[in-house]
């Protein structure tokens, strides 16, 4: 190939280079023993909407993050004994622990797609490791793949799926895994697969006294993304927007409602910028007891259309 490549070895140097990108709000795409992710700052609200930018996902999934050490895993969640003893057991590995945000968890709300519990992992590959202590931040970072399409565990896989998307691919040759980590809740000292992986039911049933589940089709824990009325606050959402009704929070998007509006997802109408203030946002406002939330009517394209599935659900019957 002749193009300029983003492609590197990886060495002391790119991977330093790759630490300077990620602190940048750049996307770094690296090797795991499972797959390659698609890493982006998980402090950086802006860096994680770059990740569902590139992977044009239909949908805000919340994102794994990865930890160099099980120290900086417990400064971001709390554990249960449980959650130690399987911490102790299978990391640095291909295991992922679905834990409480701690209350002053610095990651973004929309890499945990503002839920209350937050995935976290600690890669056992060298390199993944010593660019995490390098960063000096956890990284977000799903698969590296264009939504929909097959996991990359090459780096010429990611080149070809996501190629000037990423501003640097770390290549450190074939994924050993090959397929994602296992991902788990041990709520209640219960160990609940909710994503199948390299570490099965058999390896973890040790660490409980109760029978390792399964997470079932219908389980509001596999994909909490999926469930229609998942992301609501506490009031109603009202949407289509575009006036403000007595005792309403107005959401606008874009210029044109700034004398009513309660505050705005992006003023310059930037569909990252709104993408970036999302969860956080809903948050904030959940705070305070508005009769509803209004939103103002959001492009359905690009981002756009991840947005509009999250609102959607926001706004929908509570079940
Ligand atoms: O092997 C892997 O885990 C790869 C490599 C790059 O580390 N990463 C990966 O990340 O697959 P991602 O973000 O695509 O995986 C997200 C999975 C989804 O199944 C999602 O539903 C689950 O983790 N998940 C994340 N946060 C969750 C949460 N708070 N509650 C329940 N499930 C969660
Ligand atoms: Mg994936």
């Amino acid at each position: 190939m002749s193009e300029k490549s983003n492609v590197k070895p990886i060495t002391e140097q790119s991977i330093r280079e790759a630490a300077l990108l990620l602190r940048e709000a750049k996307l770094v795409s690296f090797p795991t023993e499972t797959v390659y992710g698609l890493g982006a700052d998980a402090t950086n609200d802006v860096a994680v909407a770059k990740i569902f930018e590139a992977k044009g996902r239909p949908s805000f999934n919340p994102l794994i993050v990865h930890v160099p050490s099980i120290e900086i895993a417990k400064s971001l969640v709390k554990f249960n004994d449980t959650a130690l003893k399987i911490a102790a057991a299978f990391w640095p590995g291909p295991l992922t622990m679905v834990l409480p945000r701690r209350d002053n968890c610095p990651i973004s709300r929309l890499a945990s797609a503002g839920l209350d519990t937050l995935a976290v992992r600690i890669p056992s590959t060298a390199s993944a490791r010593r660019l995490l202590e390098e960063t000096e931040r956890p990284v977000a970072a799903p698969s590296a793949n264009p939504s929909g399409q097959i996991s990359p565990t090459s780096a010429q896989h990611v080149a070809q799926g996501l190629g000037s998307k990423v501003a640097l691919i770390l290549d450190g040759g074939d994924c050993a895994v090959g397929v994602e980590s296992t991902v788990i809740s041990t709520t209640g000292g219960v160990i609940t697969i909710l994503r199948p992986g390299g570490v099965t039911d058999e390896d973890l049933a040790p660490y409980s006294q109760h029978p390792v589940q399964f997470a079932g089709e219908d389980s509001s824990i596999t994909s909490p993304g999926m469930l229609l009325s998942h992301y609501a606050p506490d009031c109603p959402v009202r949407l289509m927007a575009t006036d403000k009704k007595e005792g309403e929070a107005f959401v606008g998007f874009g210029p044109g409602t700034a004398e009513f509006e309660t505050t705005n997802l992006s003023a310059s109408a930037d569909l990252r910028e709104a993408t970036a203030r999302l969860f956080s946002l809903m948050h904030d406002l959940n705070k305070n007891q508005y009769k509803a939330i209004a939103f103002a009517p959001i492009p359905n394209s690009g981002l756009g259309v991840a947005i509009n599935d999250r609102l959607k659900r926001a706004a929908a019957p509570r079940g």
